[in-house]
């Protein structure tokens, strides 16, 4: 008779370090407490020698499995149904982070309200009944069919959700909620898991699509293990600035449409207004020209839109000069400065250098370089950009002005919103006489430091 061998292992509930012993701290990712015996290797022999058990589910060809036509349910929250790529997808698990106070359960809490002729389960584990229905109050939402369960368990959700039958279930949050299968205090790493992984064959078996809220950690992932972000379909990410009143929700990993698509909010004193023409909001209103501000023509995500950016460059008081960046990568503000001194002969070596990106919001969008390098510019020689001139292009290592990509939708945008010139890169290939605008094409930051300031 063949011995039966159950061999075990170590593994790192966050990062998935394998170890052959028990330790306290994960080596790898350097998490405390994280390590967790599971087996490995059950019993010796052929698995695929073995006697056959039954299987419900089937081989099929892909032009054999139906799609139901009924596919996307459309909240009222436009912005929302974009950046999941038009409605959620029943049976769907979205993970939606954010900092404390961003809005994340506001947002929840208004798609659950606005959801008419849809039953929904919302459940807290953060907030009293009280405390939802005055924010609820607040949100001004009418009747519906949302309910509100405060509770933590899985097994009780469980419980409720077999008599409630919801079509959508939101929990808030992921780090409060604990299972009895597992020995640990909430918020661990191996109760995340065992929480999320309940409900996600819940949503999977049941075809119920589930939002879950999950808390962020101080540099800005999801708090708990990497595999929560692995295991469900949907990552989106809300931010933004809590002393601004702009939010962006960005999708991070969508297995159901694409992630360039964003959506923006404004936090008003009754909750989330969706922005939908989001392309002058972010452009400081003035009554004069001030020296160090310049406006880009971005994209971001799909939609173009115009953005301020300040800087402000003065003498270094200390020894080791100041640089500092709000919304915008302080690497790459580093590079665009060597870039101005080295390849254009511009002294800021010794020049503190501060850069603001208005509204609070975060640019990934390379091709607002140009614009930064004016601003920084145009505060150097304290010398004011005119408000009607806009910038869209990257800069190179040897500063040299790169094109931006879909030049001819931010053409248009700036067109549309009364600016009279663009400032963007020679080997952009556009047809000019299409467009209204004064397009002025550059290939050196020289050349364009000529033209606006000499
Ligand atoms: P909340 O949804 O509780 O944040 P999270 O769940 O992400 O922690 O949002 C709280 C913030 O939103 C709070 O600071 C106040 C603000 N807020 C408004 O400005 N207007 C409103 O109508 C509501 C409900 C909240
Ligand atoms: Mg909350």
């Amino acid at each position: 008779m063949a011995k039966t061998k159950v061999k075990t292992a170590y593994f790192c509930q966050n990062c998935g370090a394998q170890y052959p012993k028990w330790q306290g701290q994960c080596s790898a990712c350097k998490e405390w407490n994280t390590i967790v015996e599971e087996v490995v290797q059950k019993e010796v022999g052929k698995p695929w020698a073995n006697k056959r058990t039954d299987s419900k589910s089937k081989a099929l060809k892909v032009a054999d499995i139906s799609l139901t036509t009924e596919s996307r349910i459309k909240t009222d929250n436009t912005e929302l149904d974009r950046v999941l790529g038009g409605g959620i997808v029943p049976g769907a698990v979205v993970l939606l982070g954010g900092e404390p106070g961003i809005g994340k359960s506001t947002l929840m809490l208004q798609l659950a309200l606005g959801l008419k002729n849809f039953k929904t389960l919302y459940v807290s584990g953060e907030e009293s009944a009280k405390q939802i229905k005055m924010r609820a109050e607040r949100l001004g939402e009418g009747s519906s069919d949302c309910l509100i369960l405060t509770e933590t368990s899985t097994q009780n959700i469980f419980t409720h959700i077999d008599a409630v039958k919801p079509n959508l279930l939101v929990i808030d949050s992921i780090q409060t909620l604990h299972s009895q299968a597992i020995d640990a205090s909430p918020g661990s790493v191996s109760q995340i898991r065992e929480s999320a992984s309940e409900l996600l064959r819940f949503a999977k078996e049941t075809a119920t699509p589930v939002i879950l809220i999950g808390h962020i950690t101080k540099d800005g992932g999801i708090a708990g293990p990497k595999i929560l972000e692995h295991m469900v379909d949907v990552v989106l990410q809300f931010e933004g600035d809590r002393n601004h009143i702009y939010r962006i929700l960005r999708a991070q990993k969508n297995r159901f449409g694409s992630t360039s698509e964003l959506g923006i909010y404004e936090m008003v004193s009754h909750g989330l207004r969706e922005v939908h023409n989001p392309s002058k909001i972010l452009i400081s209103q003035k009554d004069e020209a001030l020296s160090g501000t310049a406006i880009s023509a971005t994209i971001e995500g799909v939609r173009p839109m115009l953005i301020e950016v300040q800087a402000l460059v003065s003498t270094a008081v200390y020894g080791t000069p100041q640089r500092s960046a709000t919304g915008f990568d302080l690497r790459r503000l580093s590079m665009l400065l060597a870039v101005l001194e080295k390849r254009c002969g511009f002294r800021l070596g010794a020049k503190d250098v501060f850069l603001n990106i208005t509204g609070g919001i975060k640019v990934d969008d390379p091709s607002i370089d140009l614009c930064v390098v004016a601003a920084i510019l145009s505060s150097n020689e304290d010398v004011a950009i005119s408000d009607k001139i806009c910038f869209a292009g990257e800069v190179g290592l040897s500063g040299e002005i790169r094109p931006a990509t879909r030049i001819e939708q931010r053409i248009l945008e700036a067109e549309k919103l009364g600016f009279e010139q663009i400032f963007i890169s020679k080997y952009n290939k556009i047809e000019v006489g299409k467009f209204a605008i004064n397009i002025l094409s550059f290939g050196k930051i020289e050349e364009i430091y000529q033209t606006l300031f000499n």
